[in-house]
Parts: C-alpha cells; structure tokens; sequence
C-alpha cells in the first residue's frame, strides 16, 4: 500500500501569497494575467504564482513544490534550469544578446535543425509559434500563388487572425459542415475569407474540399498531433492520404509542429509518422523555453525568402540568447544517438499504463491517449477522442476537480481538459510513482464525489 501524500488542506490556505498577487496583478494586468490559460478560467480561484524552478519541480511563492507536468506548455523538455542551457545563455549574455547582423551561431543551428528533421532543407528563425505559422502561410501562397488555405476543426495554430477560427467552435449536429467561428471580437470576416475548414482525421471529407477548391488552395495547415484538444493522433493512414492528395493538386503541406517538433522524435511527428511536409513549423521544444520559433522546408520553397519574392523580416529574428539556448538543447536532444526520446518514451509509457490502471481500480469513465512525452487524460464514455466532435461528452468539470486534486498533491497538470501532460529528461522514475500516488488518490476523490 503506497503512502498516502500529505495534500494540502485547501487552495487557499496553501497558496495565500498567490491569493495577495493575483489581487495586485488584477489591477494592471487584464484578467490578472498575460495569456488567457494561466487565468481563472483554468486555475481556481486564482492562479498560483510560481517562483522558481528546478529539474522537473516548481516552487511556488508560498513554498509549496510541484512535479511539473505542464513544463511552460510544452518547451521544458529537459527540465527547468538545464545546467547546459543555463550555461550557454550566460555565456551568450556575456558575450551580447543582439546585433540584428549575421553571427555564426545562427548558421550552427540551421545546420543542426536541418540534420534533425526530415527534408528541411533551409529554416529561417521567428521569436515564436503563431510567427512561424503566420510566415508559412504567406510563403505557402507566395509559392503557389493561390490564396486559400485549409486548416482542421479544433486545430490551433496561434494567435494571428487567419488562423483563430474554430478552435472550439459550437459541435456540430450529424452531417452539418464546418462553418467558420472566428475566436472573439476583432477578427474582421475578410481576414479569414481565404480560409477553408474540414474536421479532422475525415478522409473523405477532406477529399471532397480538396477536389473542389483544390485549384485555389497553397496549403493545407495542419497539428500532426491535435495536441490542442489534449493530445488527438492521425487514424492510422490520415497524414499519407493528406499528403497524397496535397501533392496530387500542387498544395503545400505545412505541418505546424510547433508542439511535436523536436519533442517526439528528432525529427518530430514528420520522423514518427513517416511522412514528409512542405513545410514545417517550429516554436517549443527547440530551445528548453528560451523565446524562438522556427520554420523551414524544401529549397525551391524557402528561396523565396532569400529573393525577397516573399517577406519574412524582425529586429529580433535570431537573437542570440535565444539561438544559444537553441543550440545547447538540440545538441542535448541529438546527443548519443538521440537516446533522450527512448528515456521520455519510457517514462511516458509507465505514466499511462499506470494511469489506466489507477482509471480501471476506480471503476471512471476515463481514458488515456498519448505517443512518447505527451498524453492526456479525457473523462468520456467513449474508447477513442478521434476528432473535435468526439468531445462533446467529455466531463470537464470532473478533470478540473481531479486537476485540482493532483495540484493539492504536488502535482501540477493544466485544468484545462484541452490542454495535455508533458514530461522532461529531468523527469525520474520517482516522479512517476509520486504522480502514479497522486493520481490514485484525486481519482478516489473525484469517483466518490461523482
Ligand atoms: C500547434 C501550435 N501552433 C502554434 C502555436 C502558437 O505558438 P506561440 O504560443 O509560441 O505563439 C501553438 C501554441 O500553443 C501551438 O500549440
């Protein structure tokens, strides 16, 4: 019989100091915070504010530690505080952190992402995720010349205004289309007029689109992984049928794996599913939460940067603190034939057989998806989460409960259902049995209450 884990008595009296923050920061910050998922909408009653962090914890203001399963969304791969990271953007910062000229280092790590990733020829650097889908799309349709692009129900592609359309839309009732539902106020119709939607992982309807416009579409955007509804992997055959039918009409396949990339395989979802893109973006897991996108493809395509034909311009493109963090983790992620991502399958693989078999003794209507250091944990009826219309009867409310139960339990997971558990190389097995403990106890907690 494990140990029972001391949780704390309740969110308030274990986090006041947050409580005293979160009070202050609502007075100058909009919603008290700067993206909306650290908000009250996820975190109950406030947020927790965190001080430091280390390997795979994080302290918080009032003291309290967390295995940290959320890992700044997704770039902590090898922990907090990476001592190599640390030291190269010391080194860096001694050195100068910008000189928006041409420096070597930006070169070495260009060169780097090109061996780790299948078929990327060039690679130009933005300072993050939404960036480098943004600069992908407008190449694609540079490249092409047509003026539509796909993207997928549910999929997420960052914060600019073409592509915050359908990220959790109204579900459909049976057999009606996607239509277009732009993400808040602000959003002019025509900025998303060249966009077409399919749901994901529909051979047959994306074919369908796909026949029908395909003369006026320069690419189909897509997460390889739909990471931002937990974690949604391609049906087996879905990324060949796309890219079958992609090539077949002179479309560009771009695969956003701003998530996957460089956090599944080397090569990311591209080198997992055996598959090649046109286009490929990059953010997260490439420099260990140091500020730095990327994205890159095939020559003929990327050139056009390089003539000028189609803009990719910033003050902060390849700053070098940020592409010395780049270099130190890719270095470490391809270090020894690439042994980190049989370590993060490892550790993954136990994370979810034991999770199943927590959600097994406690008799929940619950399930596991996840592919190496990703996963997530739906509380549904069903035996598969295969595309966005799958989660209209997923128990949110039970995950926030449990969320706050492993929270209380030094375990830190986002509440947000839609969000996913990451893990790092700093991770040990004993951080496992701890989230195994936890995870035992908060699903007690929550089946006796449902
Ligand atoms: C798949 C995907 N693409 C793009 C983005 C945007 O990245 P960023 O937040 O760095 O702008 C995200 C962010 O979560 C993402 O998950």
């Amino acid at each position: 019989m494990a140990k029972a884990l001391a949780a704390w008595p309740s969110w308030e009296e274990a986090t006041p100091t947050s409580r005293d923050l979160f009070e202050r920061a609502s007075r100058v910050l909009p919603g008290g915070v700067l993206s909306p998922v650290r908000g009250v909408s996820a975190f109950h009653p406030y947020p927790i504010y965190m001080e430091h962090g280390e390997g795979p914890y994080l302290f918080d203001v009032d003291g309290n530690r967390y295995v940290d399963l959320v890992l700044g969304l997704g770039p902590i791969i090898l922990g907090h505080n990476d001592p190599a990271v640390v030291a190269a953007v010391q080194d860096q910062v001694q050195q100068g952190s910008l000189f928006a000229t041409c420096t070597p280092l930006e070169i070495e790590v260009a060169e780097r992402i090109c061996e780790m990733a299948p078929g990327i020829e060039m690679v130009r650097f933005t300072n993050s995720g939404t960036e480098s889908t943004m600069h992908a799309m407008r190449l694609a349709r540079g490249f092409t010349e047509r003026p539509y692009v796909l993207k997928f129900e549910g999929h997420f592609h960052g914060n600019h205004d073409q592509v915050l359309l359908n990220i959790n839309p109204p579900f459909r009732s049976e057999g009606e289309e996607v239509m277009p539902f732009p993400v808040g106020r602000g959003i002019p119709p025509e900025h998303y007029a060249t966009m077409l939607l399919a749901p994901w992982n529909d051979v047959g309807e994306v074919s369908r689109i796909i026949e029908r416009h395909g003369h006026h579409l320069a690419a189909v955007i897509l997460e390889p992984i739909m990471a931002n509804k937990g974690f949604i992997p391609p049906e087996p055959g879905y990324l060949e049928a796309l890219r079958d039918l992609t090539a077949r009409h002179g479309i560009l396949l771009i695969l956003d794996e701003v998530v996957t990339g460089f956090r599944l395989r080397p090569g990311g979802a591209q080198e997992l599913y055996s598959v090649q893109a046109d286009l490929v973006t990059y953010a997260k897991a490439m420099a260990n939460g140091a500020t730095i996108g990327a994205f890159g493809g095939r020559a003929e395509i990327m050139g056009l940067l390089g003539t000028m034909e189609v803009r990719h311009a910033g003050t902060y493109n390849g700053g070098l603190v940020p592409l010395a963090a780049a270099r130190a983790t890719l270095d470490q992620l391809a270090a020894d034939g690439a042994a980190a991502y049989a370590k993060l399958d490892a550790l993954g693989e136990r994370l979810r057989d034991g999770l199943r078999h927590v959600i097994s003794r406690a008799g929940v209507n619950a399930i596991v998806q996840g592919e190496g250091s990703m996963m997530q944990l739906y509380f549904t009826p069903r035996q598969r989460i295969r595309n966005y219309q799958d989660l209209q009867d997923l128990d949110g409310t039970t995950y926030r409960r449990f969320a706050n139960e492993m929270i209380g339990r030094g375990v830190l997971i986002h509440p947000d259902p839609y969000e996913h558990w990451f893990l790092s190389t700093a991770h040990t097995s004993d951080d496992i049995d701890h989230v195994l403990a936890a995870a035992e106890e908060s699903m007690a907690v929550v089946a006796a209450r449902s």
